[in-house]
């Protein structure tokens, strides 16, 4: 069977952080690609969509030949990060004006990572991801979180690294 191709979105409001750490662990079990949407310019979504030049759509133009979408966020006031929420809402552009680019959507797996200083994530955090994939007719895989005290220690976590990924392989 050919390899599940995986891209891995990661927003945080830092590149090097607890998120970005736990999501090049991710990549490198499951040979995914990581993208950094600090290095693209995505506007917030617009009604009239006059945000159509900037890098939303190139984007997902070439996302849309990998098989699954993982979404990278850490966990800011119980919710995904502004600069995650912006790239999610811009979703709504591929149900609105870009309908077949939304419709290719419908053939993916997708899966969440958190990060945040909580033993264990408000529940409304991953219901916000699961409620999403679902209305986008997408196959969610589960959410791989890592409470972070202070900074992200691969140790603590590569147990946990090593089950999700394997889970996800075995899909
Ligand atoms: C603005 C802000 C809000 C936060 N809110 C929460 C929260 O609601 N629950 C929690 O457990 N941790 C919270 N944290 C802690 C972060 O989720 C945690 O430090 C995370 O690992 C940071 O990831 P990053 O390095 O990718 O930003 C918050 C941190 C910030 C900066």
């Amino acid at each position: 069977m050919p390899e599940t191709r995986t891209v891995i979105f990661v927003g945080s409001s830092r590149s090097t952080g607890n998120t970005a750490e736990l999501a090049s662990s991710v990549a490198s079990k499951l040979k995914a690609s990581v993208i950094d949407l600090n290095q693209y310019r995505i506007a917030p979504f617009d009604y009239e969509f006059r945000n159509r030049d900037d890098d939303f759509l190139t984007l997902m133009n070439q996302v849309l030949s990998f098989d699954r979408i993982i979404l990278a966020t850490p966990m800011y006031w119980y919710s995904p990060s502004a600069i995650m929420k912006i790239f999610m809402d811009r979703i709504s552009d591929l149900l609105k004006v870009e309908k077949d680019l939304g419709r290719q959507l419908r053939t993916k797996k997708a899966a969440l990572l958190g990060t945040g200083y909580d033993a264990i994530p408000a529940a409304c955090f991953e219901q916000v991801f699961q409620h999403t994939f679902d209305y986008l007719g997408m196959g969610y895989e589960g959410m791989l979180y890592a409470s972070c005290q202070d900074d992200f220690i691969h140790a603590e976590h590569a147990l946990a690294i090593e089950k999700f990924t394997e889970a996800l392989h075995a899909e």
